[in-house]
């Protein structure tokens, strides 16, 4: 525990980049706020932000950009310039603490992209191959004959697969095969996930394509030139992979390497457990420490897609966070999402039934019910964890609130280096939970009934209350980076927002020099989270907004 990120002085937390031909929607938002979620707990596991390093941002060299700009009216790059800065708007929208937001139209990424293909080529590890086979245009990548066939000859969009052949440059992938297959097997998760690439694998890998023909149509000039062969560009999904290394392949950021988790949908995954670390391998780069494929979203069963257009969109996003506040969606995200192994629906029943539950009779409630309390009874200034009277039994004997504090916060580190934010998290609920039964418990509503006749009661009631507010104090940092806009006004209420520096260990002692001291004061309990109206019928936008 004393070592952070298994003895890895920093932490890197990537998201996919995102095709910029696209608009935001909630798959794009998912993983993004699980990964920023992840990073802002590991910059309270370190105790120093710096330590982090948060990266996401637009995959922008696609045939289509250019195609669909034209359509516009627009140049590739304006038309990309227009949807990054879409993502780049909803994530900070979305209170997305990201280090850093790469787009890989920049020139520090295409130099880079330019050198690492050099050392492949140096390495032996590329040569020029003829290539036949069938292409979706749409996905911009080949299908093979057994899926083309199972498809009729469509691709996911419907449209007919085209026969394409050319001379690409390949890389060795075949090469790789043992550092792919210990790779998968040690870092690729889930375990499921890894069993199934692990299989395709196990069929044989063939080398891959790393680049395309340039010719006179303008939608093949869009990208990255091969080094040494202008006729060809970097294919645009190696381009896109090499986005990891090339954001931290600088002197002051060198130290962020190897990344310490990809995270990404599991439809990507045969991109980031196979031929990633093939190429990191050739290179002679450390290889990541997790690559976390999670599963997807859907809607009312169905898969989310363009053709089905049942995406929920940016202004539906919008329509959310208006009602439930940019924390009550992350927190559905979050905790209800496809993170392990099965999709999971977005539904609005679910979302009431979820925020209601956890937030607003949950975590807010608790929080409100103490802070009144301490005013009520103490003029809002949190009394002292006396020696209550030796005749007081209390009624939840068996409560240890240093270990249950302290253990929270270990498991929560434990469940991070997993990727598991979701359950991370959960360990803020269970601490409010306590909480909540150590009230029904010993009810100091009721005692607060007998201070004029039981002297000795008070010094009961304050150590119950310091008690509770201690340990809201504590759910309240476990809770901090999936809601961090409410944990933060909480904590600032209650004057102890965590002081720079202090570890997630420290801010998770119970009653330790970063805790609640006697004497502090407690601001009344404002309504964190205002509950939620099910009758109400769903948000939705009333028009596309920008
Ligand atoms: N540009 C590539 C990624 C290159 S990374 C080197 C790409 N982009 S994408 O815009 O299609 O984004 C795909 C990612 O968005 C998924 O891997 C996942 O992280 C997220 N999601 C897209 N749809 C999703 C759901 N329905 N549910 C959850 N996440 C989803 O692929």
């Amino acid at each position: 525990m004393s070592t952070p990120d298994s003895g890895h002085p920093a932490t890197y937390i990537t998201t996919p980049i995102y095709y910029v031909n696209d608009r935001p929607h909630i798959g794009h938002c998912y993983t993004t706020i699980v990964a920023d979620t992840a990073a802002r707990l590991w910059r309270l596991v370190h105790g120093d932000p710096s330590k982090v390093f948060l990266l996401t941002g637009t995959d922008e060299h696609a045939e289509k950009v250019v195609t669909t700009a034209a359509g516009r009216g627009l140049s590739a790059i304006e038309w990309a310039d227009q949807n990054s800065a879409a993502f780049q708007r909803v994530f900070g929208e979305l209170n997305i603490s990201n280090t850093d937001f790469v787009r890989t139209t920049q020139e520090r990424h295409k130099q880079k992209v330019r050198a690492y293909i050099e050392r492949l080529q140096q390495a032996g590890d590329v040569y020029l191959g003829d290539f036949e086979g069938w292409y979706d245009v749409n996905e911009e990548a080949y299908v093979t004959e057994t899926k083309a066939k199972e498809q009729n000859f469509l691709g996911d969009n419907g449209k007919p697969l085209v026969r394409r052949r050319e001379q690409n440059y390949y890389f060795r992938l075949s090469k790789y095969t043992d550092a792919v297959r210990a790779f998968i097997k040690e870092r690729v998760r889930p375990e499921a996930r890894a069993n199934e690439v692990l299989a395709r694998v196990e069929e044989g890998l063939l080398d891959v394509p790393i680049s395309r023909p340039v010719t006179d149509d303008p939608a093949t000039q869009f990208g990255i030139r091969m080094p040494g062969d202008e006729q060809h560009r970097v294919y645009v999904w190696i381009d896109a992979l090499f986005n990891y290394l090339s954001v931290v392949d600088t002197p002051e950021r060198r130290a962020f390497w190897p990344a310490t988790a990809h995270v990404m949908g599991k439809e990507i995954i045969w991109f980031h457990a196979v031929i990633w670390p093939a190429i990191l391998t050739a290179l002679g780069e450390k290889l990541p420490r997790l690559v976390y494929a999670h599963c997807h979203y859907t809607r009312d069963g169905k898969k989310m897609s363009k053709s089905l257009g049942n995406f929920i969109d940016l202004e539906t996003i919008r329509a959310y966070t208006d009602r439930f506040g940019v924390d009550g969606l992350r927190w559905y995200l979050i905790t209800q999402g496809p993170l392990h192994t099965t999709d999971a629906d977005f539904s609005y029943e679910k979302f009431v039934e979820v925020f209601n539950a956890d937030l607003a009779n949950g975590i807010g409630n608790c929080a409100s019910r103490v802070g009144n309390m301490v005013q009520k009874y103490f003029d809002g200034v949190l009394p002292g964890p006396e020696s209550p009277a030796s005749d007081w039994q209390p009624a939840t004997a068996s409560v240890n609130f240093e270990e249950d504090a302290l253990g929270a916060a270990r498991i929560a580190q434990r469940e991070l280096e997993a990727m598991h934010v979701d359950a991370a998290v959960d360990q803020g609920v269970r601490l409010v939970r306590i909480v909540d039964n150590y009230i029904n418990a010993t009810r100091p509503f009721s005692l607060a009934k007998v201070l004029e006749e039981r002297p000795s009661a008070r010094g009961e009631l304050g150590t119950i209350l310091y008690r509770c507010a201690e340990m809201v104090r504590i759910a309240a940092v476990l809770l901090s980076p999936a809601l961090p806009q409410k944990m933060g006004e909480l904590l600032a209420s209650w004057g102890c927002t965590p002081a720079a520096g202090a570890t997630l260990d420290q801010l998770c002692t119970f009653g330790g020099d970063h805790g609640l001291k006697p004497g502090d004061k407690i601001a009344k309990g404002e309504v964190l989270f205002m509950r939620a109206d099910a009758t109400l019928p769903p948000p939705t936008a009333a028009a596309p907004v920008a």
